[in-house]
């Protein structure tokens, strides 16, 4: 059997239809949704991931505040920016891009977003109102795996989530997630400490990979049938590839999509629906404000 492959793309896309649609209704309100976007350094990759956040904000109606830092930026200075943004009510979404240079604290930087701007779903408020399963903002990634899994109209309910890995980014949002009632996921989950991890893996109707891993999941540690989601973006040398390297997720796709009933790509599958659910978060942050005044 052959798995069916999910098009992250154009699920990505719908979702970007139905934000470009509240935008428009926000417009002839006289609100333009707009994200304050921070990127602190040089890093070409995360360079790549801003450039594409902007030109997705764009086509969806909505507006950027972009700020380029130098790598040498301090602390003081960069969570003076966030102070700007946060009192700007022209700005409905803080994105601070991760990681920041070695000489600044990630922890203290996303404590200082304000939490109704944080659209990332990074800052301590958010994750305990994920937890406590309240309003909030969920992280990004997580959000698109979910919408991808209802999407491809794999059941959730009752079913066994097993992921491997326990990032804030990831994992441990997932894990939140899926076990909400609304989702009704049993989930286990899996990291580097772990023994024997195929021994849970085989047990997944609902496998999702985030690692870090370049094909940490092969064949053999999946059930016949399984559901995979491969949240895995890792470089990998490719001397034919025009950059010298090319994309891998942690799911080994082709020995696994003979086993899988559907399975993501890489690129092109969780990938394309981070960046809709941003859009989509940072809309809500825009309804929000517009709703409270
Ligand atoms: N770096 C890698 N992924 C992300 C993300 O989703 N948000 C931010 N802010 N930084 C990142």
């Amino acid at each position: 059997m052959a798995a069916v492959v999910i098009d992250g793309k154009a699920a990505a896309l719908r979702v970007r239809e139905e934000v470009r649609e509240r935008v428009l209704v926000l417009r002839e309100k006289g609100v333009i949704p707009c994200l304050g976007v921070i990127l602190a350094g040089e890093d070409p990759a995360s360079l790549s991931y801003v450039t594409a956040k902007e030109r997705a904000l764009e086509e969806a109606g909505m507006a950027s505040r972009d700020i380029r830092l130098p790598a040498d930026t301090g602390e003081a200075a960069l969570l003076s920016h966030i102070a700007l943004l946060n009192g700007d009510p022209a700005v409905h979404g803080i994105l601070v891009q991760l990681p920041l240079p070695a000489s600044i604290r990630e922890d203290r930087v996303i404590a200082a977003i304000d939490p109704q701007k944080d659209v990332d779903g990074f800052h301590p408020v958010s994750v305990g109102n994920l937890v406590l399963g309240k309003r909030g903002f969920a992280p990004c990634t997580p959000q698109g795996v979910v919408t991808l899994l209802r999407e491809a109209n794999i059941p959730l309910a009752g079913a066994h989530a097993v992921v491997v890995g326990r990032s804030n980014l990831v994992g441990k949002p997932l894990m939140n997630l899926l076990s909400r009632r609304e989702f009704n996921a049993t989930v286990t989950l899996c990291h580097t400490g772990t023994r024997n991890l195929a021994r849970y893996t085989q047990q997944a109707d609902i496998l999702i990979a985030a690692a870090g891993k370049a094909g940490l999941i092969t064949a053999d540690m999946i059930r016949e049938g399984a559901a995979v989601i491969d949240v895995g973006v890792n470089r990998v040398p490719d001397l034919t590839a025009k950059k010298g390297y090319r994309l891998k997720g942690d799911v080994d796709f082709e020995g696994v999509a003979q086993r899988a009933s559907v399975i993501t790509p890489v690129p092109g599958g969780v990938g394309p629906m981070t960046i809709a659910m941003l859009l989509r978060n940072v809309v809500q942050a825009a309804e929000d404000t517009a709703i409270q005044h």
